[in-house]
């Protein structure tokens, strides 16, 4: 409770970590990690066919370019703003979780800050220099060599991201032995990565049949061959994505049951086990089909059906990423730090003396009868904010206005009897942390704005607010031991 409190009442802090990142992976696998290689290797099969085609080898290179121009407008704007997005959204809405993965992943962090860098300057130099090298074999060839460099490259950069999301989920045997090692092999990331690998090729693969939507005048045939070769790719490609779907699900239970009772996670995971069987099947199906399809009759296919797999691929994705937020829920990391941001090992501490008297941005310490709302307000802040605003996406005064009869109001007592159970009825929701009296004040407030929402400022416009006689919680764990 050290940082201010940046808070975005309308959409919601989730919601904008959610965005921001669900459109750079989406990018960034596609076309950074499953594009480069799809290109490199076009690019040789090009090359391969100048002396015995070189009209056809022509054509088919500056098709293969145009594709690339498409990947390097993307990868270097929007992709790498929305990565440095997430850095910023994320540090922003919870420090603290961020401060705790960069103690873990010290050296990873900037390592990977490095590689992204450098990941960006070579796409650049891959698609620059792409013109230049057809003016000589020996050119072509470095080329294509630079090609196969890069997509090793920017494989790398998911690796290393993915080693720190399976460890949000799980830290696996890094409680016990704390060492840079232990959390990297976290029992997630592995299953992970080997699930994001194929997948990034194959919808790589639906995109660029999705492009040639685009970059089809006629159908002639260098288009056909271009489908069919890009379809075999996604023939490749998709059964061992959906393997590898299967064995990031079979991992996923142990960890949902560290966090979970095990009522609980059996429930969610069954409901999941049925919509996952669903997506699996449906995107795999609708993908291996149309690739099937364009190989044996590319010349038949109406142009729109290339919509269908990369739709069905991105849903495949964004539905694995929702779980995999939700798996570690009611923790950030996994059973050390709440989504609120407060530590586990903490709570008793708060339970007893309460937060605010800890909270460094807090406008009430001690609560009276004057200051009750506004204490409330603070209470909201710390314990709820991450996750529900007051007038926006998931807004608590919905949420309590739902629970009491039509037309009558929320009372005090509606909300305190709620909330000491509310990890019980929604597992995703930490337990409360605050004590009694903030419990009330928390009701009170809540009371208030079912009555007149307001917009709840983040510290970003509405201003900080520093007490000097602030408690220090880990001198306060030192005292207790
Ligand atoms: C980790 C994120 C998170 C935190 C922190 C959190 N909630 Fe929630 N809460 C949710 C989500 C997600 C929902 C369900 C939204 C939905 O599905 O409609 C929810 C639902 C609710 C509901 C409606 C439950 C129902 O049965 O319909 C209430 C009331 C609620 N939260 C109150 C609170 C209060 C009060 C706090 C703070 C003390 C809090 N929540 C903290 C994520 C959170």
């Amino acid at each position: 409770m050290e940082f201010p409190f940046f808070h975005l009442d309308f959409m919601g802090n989730r919601m904008l970590i959610a965005v921001i990142a669900i459109l750079h992976v989406l990018i960034n696998h596609t076309l950074a990690v499953g594009f480069i290689p799809l290109m490199t290797l076009m690019e040789y099969f090009g090359y391969r066919k100048r002396k015995t085609d070189p009209d056809f080898s022509q054509k088919w290179d500056k098709l293969t370019y145009k594709m690339m121009f498409v990947a390097f407008v993307i990868t270097t704007s929007l992709g790498a703003m929305t990565g440095v997005g997430i850095w910023l959204s994320a540090s922003l809405i919870n420090p603290y979780s961020i401060g705790s993965l960069i103690r873990v992943f010290y050296g990873a962090w900037f390592t990977e800050w490095i590689i992204f860098v450098l990941e960006v300057v070579f796409i650049m130099y891959y698609f620059l220099q792409w013109k230049k090298s057809n003016e000589s074999p020996g050119a072509k060839i470095r080329h294509i060599r630079f090609g196969a460099f890069l997509s090793v490259f920017s494989w790398l950069t998911m690796a290393i991201i993915v080693a720190i999301l399976g460890f949000m989920m799980d830290t696996g045997s890094w409680d016990s032995d704390a060492t840079f090692l232990s959390g990297v092999l976290n029992p997630l990331y592995l299953p992970q990565l080997y699930f994001r690998t194929p997948l990034a090729m194959a919808m790589a693969g639906t995109f660029a049949l999705f492009l040639l939507i685009f970059f089809q005048k006629k159908d002639n045939e260098v288009h056909a061959k271009a489908k069919q070769y890009i379809s075999l790719w996604v023939l490749g490609w998709t059964p061992v994505a959906a393997a590898g779907a299967f064995a990031y699900y079979l991992q996923i239970p142990d960890a949902m049951f560290g966090n979970l009772p095990t009522a609980v996670g059996t429930m969610a995971f069954a409901s999941w086990y049925d919509t996952m069987l669903k997506i699996i099947i449906g995107a795999v199906a609708i993908s291996l089909l149309i690739a099937l399809l364009s190989v044996l009759v590319p010349k038949r296919i109406p142009r729109l059906t290339y919509f269908l797999p990369i739709i069905a691929m991105f849903i495949f994705l964004g539905y694995f990423e929702r779980i995999r937020e939700f798996i570690r829920k009611p923790y950030v990391i996994g059973e050390y730090m709440y989504a609120n941001t407060l530590r586990a090992e903490d709570y008793p501490l708060f339970k007893k003396e309460g937060l605010l008297k800890y909270a460094t941005y807090s406008t009430v310490r001690e609560i009276t009868p004057e200051n009750e709302v506004e204490a409330g307000k603070n209470v909201f802040m710390l314990a709820c904010s991450r996750c529900h605003t007051v007038s926006g996406i998931n807004s608590i005064a919905d949420k309590f206005q739902k629970m009491v009869p039509k037309g009558e109001p929320v009372t005090a007592k509606v909300v305190a009897d709620y909330i000491p159970n509310m990890h019980r009825v929604w597992y995703y929701m930490p337990e409360f942390p605050g004590n009694e009296e903030e419990l009330h004040a928390l009701s009170k407030w809540v009371v208030e704005v079912s009555k007149n929402p307001e917009y709840l400022e983040g510290a970003q416009s509405g201003g900080l607010f520093l007490s000097s006689e602030k408690n220090n919680v880990d001198q306060n764990l030192a005292e207790e031991k």
